[in-house]
């Protein structure tokens, strides 16, 4: 693995962000269908916000949804990570799971191959007791990745912060505890 990554699985690496991602990240969550099961797609300025965030806590911390290459070719596919939840709801504060791939990149395993070394990280060198992971009801395909890392459903619940759109209200929080 070159020292640009943190850690790597069989086919991807996570780094800390860097200024070269902004645009490639803008054209991710820019992209309705990627953002499908959010009330909006984000601006330029929201991406770049939400990498100032990212790199702060990837620095204070230790993770965050951690920007994502594929090791064959070093392209950046989008993050895959853990993150300190403190929105109000039943399920938080609590460190998530969560991922956001670019739709070229769907549907070969990524997303579940990096989660699993995502949770991996998150037990074994962070030392979290419990990782939960949350998404709107209708978001199959997350959650469907969520059982396919083993997680297990905890509870519904709704979500505050999306109330406003009806579609986006009913969210599923799925969990999974260390063996450590
Ligand atoms: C969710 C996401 C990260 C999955 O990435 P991915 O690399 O395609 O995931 P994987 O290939 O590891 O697994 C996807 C699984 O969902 C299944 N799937 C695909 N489309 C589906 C659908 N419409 N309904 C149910 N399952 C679906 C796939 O068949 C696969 O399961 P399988 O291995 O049992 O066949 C990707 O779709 C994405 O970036 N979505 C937009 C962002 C998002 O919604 N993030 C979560 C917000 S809470």
């Amino acid at each position: 693995m070159s020292d640009k990554y943190l850690f790597a699985s069989e086919r991807l690496g996570f780094r800390n962000w860097i200024d070269s991602d902004i645009p490639k990240m803008v054209d991710i969550s820019s992209n309705p269908d990627v953002m499908e099961f959010f009330p909006a797609t984000a601006t330029k300025i929201q991406t770049r916000e939400f990498i100032d965030k990212m790199k702060l806590m990837c620095v204070e911390k230790g993770y965050c949804y951690f920007a994502v290459d594929q090791l064959k070719d070093e392209s950046f596919i989008g993050f895959i990570g853990l993150y300190y939840q403190t929105y109000e709801s039943p399920v938080t504060p609590n460190v998530d799971i969560g991922w956001r791939l670019n739709k070229k990149y769907w549907n070969n395993g990524l997303a579940t191959e990096g989660a699993k070394k995502c949770l991996e990280y998150g037990f074994n060198v962070i030392k979290l007791k419990n990782i939960i992971s949350t998404t709107p009801i209708i978001n199959t395909k997350s959650i469907r990745v969520m059982e396919k890392i083993g997680m297990e459903k905890l509870t519904e619940f709704k979500r505050p912060r999306v109330q406003s759109d009806k579609r986006l209200e009913d969210c599923v929080c799925y969990e999974i505890t260390s063996s450590n």
